[in-house]
Parts: C-alpha cells; sequence; structure tokens
C-alpha cells in the first residue's frame, strides 16, 4: 500500500510509549483514517466510528425498567422540556427501547443516565471533586494557577463536556465571577446541563452558565476582551488514560481538533489568557503565541496571552 508523503495535508506524531510511526489523515468531514507502519508492515483503521457519534444522533428519553411513578413522571416532563420523544420502557431491553434512536436519557430512581446500547454515560464530578477539596482547603489548581483566575474573572469555556474544569473555574472566580461553558454535541449538552442545574455547588462558586452551539462560532460573536481566560480543551484523535466515565464521553464527543483560527478568535476574545490542551505540540503553536504552561508537570497544557 503506498504511503503519502509529508507534502500531502498528514500530520506526522509518535505514539508516547509504543514505537510506531503514525500518520493521521485530516478530511474535512471529519472521518480520520490511520495508518501505522510497524515494522514495514502497514495497517490502517477507520477511526470515525469511534469518534463521530455527530449530532444527527437521534435522541429520546425513557426510564429504567423499575422506574418509579414520580420518576417516570419526572422523565415524561423532561422530554417535553427537551423537545425529545418520551418513549415508555416497560419491561423492554435498551435496544428495544431504543429503535432506530441513537442514545437515550434514562430516567432512574437514582439519577438520570445518557445511554447507547454500548455505554453509559452519567454527570458526576469525578476529577473535579478532588481539585475541588483541594481548592477549599487553600491549595493552588493547576487550572487556577495557570490561568491566574481570580474572584470577580469572566471564564468562557470553549469545550465544556462534563464541567469539569468550568466547576473548579466557577470556585475560583467565585460568586461575583461568571463561567459560560459551551458544547457543542446536543447529547452531553443536555446531560452536562442537567447535572449542573441539580449540583448544588456552594455559595463560594458562581453558577455555570452552559451555551448549545460551536464554541468558535460563539466566540465569533462575542466582544474583543469580554472575558479574562478562555479555556479550550478538545477530544484528543486517540484516548489517553482517564475515567470510565469520561471514555463514555467520547462516543457522544464533538471531535473538533484545535486549529489556529480556534485560537485566534480566544485570543481576541480573552483580556489575560488562552489555555489550550493538545497531546503533541503543532507546528504552528508558536506563531500563534501557544508556549507550554507553566508550572505543569505534562506538557499537554498550551497558553497564550490573550488581548491579540
Ligand atoms: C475533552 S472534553 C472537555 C472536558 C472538559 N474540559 C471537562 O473538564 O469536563 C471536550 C468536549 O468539548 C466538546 N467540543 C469539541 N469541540 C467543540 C466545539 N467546537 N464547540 C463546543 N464544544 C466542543 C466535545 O463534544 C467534548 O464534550
Amino acid at each position: 500500500m503506498p504511503i503519502p508523503g509529508p507534502e500531502s495535508n498528514f500530520l506526522w506524531f509518535r505514539f508516547v510509549l509504543g514505537q510506531p510511526v503514525v500518520r493521521e489523515l485530516e478530511c474535512k468531514d471529519v472521518r480520520s483514517t490511520l495508518i501505522f507502519v510497524t515494522g514495514g508492515n502497514v495497517h490502517t483503521e477507520v477511526l470515525s466510528e469511534q469518534i463521530d457519534m455527530s449530532d444527527d444522533l437521534q435522541l429520546i428519553v425513557t426510564t429504567s425498567r423499575l422506574a418509579q411513578t414520580t420518576t417516570r413522571a419526572l422523565a415524561r416532563r423532561k422530554a417535553t422540556e427537551w423537545g425529545f420523544p418520551y418513549v415508555e420502557r416497560s419491561d423492554r431491553s435498551m435496544e428495544l427501547t431504543l429503535q432506530d434512536a441513537g442514545a437515550a436519557f434514562v430516567f432512574r430512581n437514582d439519577g438520570l443516565v445518557l445511554s447507547t446500547t454500548q455505554t453509559q454515560l452519567r454527570f458526576e464530578l469525578g476529577t473535579a471533586a478532588l481539585r475541588l477539596l483541594s481548592i477549599a482547603r487553600g491549595e493552588r489548581d493547576w487550572l487556577v494557577n495557570v490561568g491566574e483566575l481570580v474572584e470577580g474573572h469572566r471564564v468562557f469555556d470553549a469545550t465544556l463536556g462534563l464541567g469539569r474544569d468550568a466547576l473548579v473555574a466557577a470556585r475560583a472566580v467565585g460568586p461575583g465571577g461568571e463561567v459560560v461553558g459551551v458544547e457543542s454535541n446536543l447529547a452531553l449538552f443536555t446531560l452536562v446541563s442537567e447535572g449542573l442545574a441539580s449540583h448544588d455547588a456552594g455559595e463560594e462558586s458562581t453558577a455555570i452558565r452552559p451555551v448549545f452551539g460551536d464554541s468558535r462560532e460563539v466566540l465569533s460573536r462575542e466582544a474583543d476582551a469580554s472575558f479574562d481566560v478562555v479555556v479550550i480543551d478538545p477530544m484528543f484523535a486517540l484516548p489517553g488514560k482517564s475515567d470510565g466515565n469520561f471514555k463514555a464521553l467520547r462516543e457522544f464527543a464533538d471531535p473538533t481538533r484545535l486549529d489556529p483560527e480556534w485560537i485566534r478568535q480566544a485570543r481576541r476574545v480573552a483580556k489575560r489568557w488562552v489555555i489550550a490542551k493538545a497531546r503533541y505540540e503543532e507546528p504552528w503553536f508558536n506563531s500563534e503565541g501557544l508556549q507550554p504552561a507553566p508550572g505543569m508537570k505534562t506538557a499537554r497544557w498550551w497558553r497564550a496571552s490573550g488581548g491579540a
């Protein structure tokens, strides 16, 4: 199989521990093909099924089989509120309940779960729980350090995900500050909005304002220097080490990659800092002002000054 040369639109990078060289094809329709070259053998793998559970996904609302009457009533109310069809679960399997739908918001007596036939995702604090505890003990958090966040700041989280960084930012900026979190996947946006609304973050935090949309578009409508810090934490092409909930998020997440225009918009909107996550340094990082974030143990976070 011929391997296209680096003059084409292939990005080159290496696995951190494994030795194979990987060439990754960047396509406009977000299909990604990995070509592994190991000992002269070429293997290809299409990643689109893994990373492109896009917004075309049809969503329904249902309950668990053992849901109480109050849980079923809540599910019906939320289905109307969110504008998704309500499907009576009765005693049916998830496969039969889903039919043509890609995922279901399943109301259980113990909370809400976003389910497919393969995976289940809940809103949970996860790593944010420990980070919030550290802050409460007066210890510094990496995001607070790198963003130099203080009370009253405005933070724009361009990749809300499960809301963990946003929750930490909300605690750091306090009730006088503001955190806007943008999520472009409708299923994730609905789950995280619902989770944040029912989570009591306490009086020391500001309420996070979730926004549904592509943050590149949302940023383009924001005024210059209207936020103190913009955070961009996009998905990596390949999964890293993470908790189970975060692996499930991958099933739904928007795979948009970091690119120069995203950083430019973020730098225009940020007064102080843009903080971005990337597994590998891209050739354009330096020209867009991105430098390794200070004080981080891993080189995955980058920072550029705002006001550009
Ligand atoms: C790695 S996760 C972010 C995790 C988040 N920092 C947290 O602490 O929970 C990336 C999230 O950003 C979302 N996303 C990716 N591209 C986006 C875009 N252009 N606009 C808005 N959200 C985006 C994905 O759907 C996914 O939920």
